[in-house]
């Protein structure tokens, strides 16, 4: 019998799994910092909430209806899947040695210059920072080899809960701190003054990256996914799991910032140089710094096993061989990538393309390039080649789950030509 997701609880908690990811505790936190706060966020909302839904349940749609004709998307979201597993395990791997020196207590400090160096020596060294992203990739691949249902499906129902109760725990700590108000300030009073049109690029980018569009997570996912499942229901849970998520993550992490008086705009390095600051202000900080990256992993492993199973179904299915030289074989090819983007930070630092460091060329090409083209044409499909018969089906799941026609209608709007409209003005003026 097909490997597949057992329980609905099981697809709800993969998916969302997938969803919330390093993109929420490490990218939106700097993104929002960078883009001045709450108009950013605002802006992130209703592009999850107009366009993103829809788009999820394209993905989904087409990934469990497997049509001949989605070749070409397939193949270029196993493209995009690599190029973004390839810089994201470099950042699961800085998450991973934080988490080995949170254990030998050795990240807590209440030193902005001392962070600061910890953070740069993390990242721009030779060998640990490759070591521990090797170690991720294993990490990932392990759960990966006992498949759906006895991988993913078992390990998220137990690391999801964990990961929402850990984060709550910290953003309540963190909201206790002195001067606290300033960063909750920030993310909710917006300052619409602020906005320009990168604003507005960054905010669709963040929200098809944290959504897991365009990478073909949610295509792999939909193919495992039984045809009595709801859809749009599970696709919604997942975008308000991480919507939800993002915003307590803000809630940890922003009043630190302003509490201790770092620049929000800190870029990259924001989550790993300001929440040791918290630790190192809090009895049992140390034992705060171990949940908090503890925390950081789980969030991380989960996305990144809806990442590199994209890779490794594409390679069951294409080469025909099992699981285990899948895996291997998947995990190999994208360690070399990784290689690159590890060390672009540091022995590497003055290569350059297009201007840009190796890992931020790939983080670009992915969020920028990739991602919205698999978007757009995933989109373009169900709403140009596939039958409003087969569209109606396949969310209704044959008739069986009912849906307000006006709700069906919006939806349908949306994925024939709102989105393709507004996805393809985006990706050509993020190109000029
Ligand atoms: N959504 C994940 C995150 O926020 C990243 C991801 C992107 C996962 C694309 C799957 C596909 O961390």
């Amino acid at each position: 019998m097909k490997d597949q997701f057992r329980s609905t609880f099981g697809v709800l908690v993969a998916l969302a799994g997938s969803a919330v990811g390093l993109g929420n505790l490490w990218r939106f936190p700097y993104l929002v910092g960078t883009n001045g706060g709450a108009a950013f966020i605002i802006i992130y909302l209703l592009f999850v909430l107009v366009l993103c839904l829809p788009i999820m349940y394209s993905e989904i749609l087409i990934g469990r209806r497997q049509s001949e004709g989605i070749k070409s998307i397939k193949l270029l979201s196993v493209i995009s899947a690599f190029v973004v597993f390839s810089f994201y395990a470099v950042v699961g791997g800085w998450s991973l040695g934080y988490l080995i020196k949170a254990f030998s207590f050795s990240v807590v400090s209440t030193s902005s210059e001392v962070l600061e160096q910890v953070y740069n020596s993390s990242i721009t060294a030779v060998w640990q920072p490759l070591i521990n992203t090797f170690l991720f990739i294993l990490a990932t691949g392990a759960i990966i080899m006992f498949g759906i249902s006895k991988g993913i499906e078992r390990f998220s129902k137990v690391l999801m809960p964990i990961l929402f109760i850990m984060v709550i725990i910290i953003a309540v700590r963190s909201l206790m701190l002195e001067g606290a108000g300033a960063g909750v300030r920030f993310l909710f009073q917006p300052d619409f003054s602020k906005v320009t049109g990168k604003t507005v690029l960054d905010a669709l980018g963040q929200a098809f990256f944290s959504l897991s569009i365009g990478c073909g997570s949610l295509l792999t996912y939909g193919f495992y996914i039984q045809k009595r499942e709801n859809i749009v229901k599970a696709a919604s849970f997942s975008a308000l799991s991480d919507v939800v998520f993002a915003i307590i993550a803000g809630l940890a992490i922003m009043p630190a910032v302003f509490a201790f008086g770092i620049s929000p705009t800190e870029g990259p390095g924001l989550v790993f140089i300001t929440l040791p600051h918290i630790f190192a202000q809090i009895a049992g900080g140390e034992i705060f710094a171990i949940c908090f990256f503890i925390t950081f992993f789980i969030a991380a492993i989960t996305s990144s096993i809806s990442i590199l199973e994209v890779l490794v179904s594409y390679v069951i299915e294409r080469f025909k061989i099992s699981r285990l030289s899948a895996v291997i074989i998947s995990s190999l090819s994208v360690s070399t990538i990784a290689i690159f983007a590890s060390l672009s930070f540091g022995l590497l630092g003055d290569v350059k393309i297009f201007d840009k460091s190796i890992f931020t060329f790939l983080e670009n090409l992915s969020a920028n390039i990739l991602i919205p083209i698999v978007g757009f044409m995933t989109v373009a499909y169900v709403g140009w080649r596939m039958k409003r018969e087969e569209f109606e089906d396949e969310i209704t799941s044959g008739g069986t789950i009912k849906f307000k026609r006006w709700i069906l209608n919006a939806i349908y709007l949306i994925i024939k030509y709102i989105a393709p409209i507004v996805v393809a003005i985006i990706l050509v003026a993020g190109l000029l």
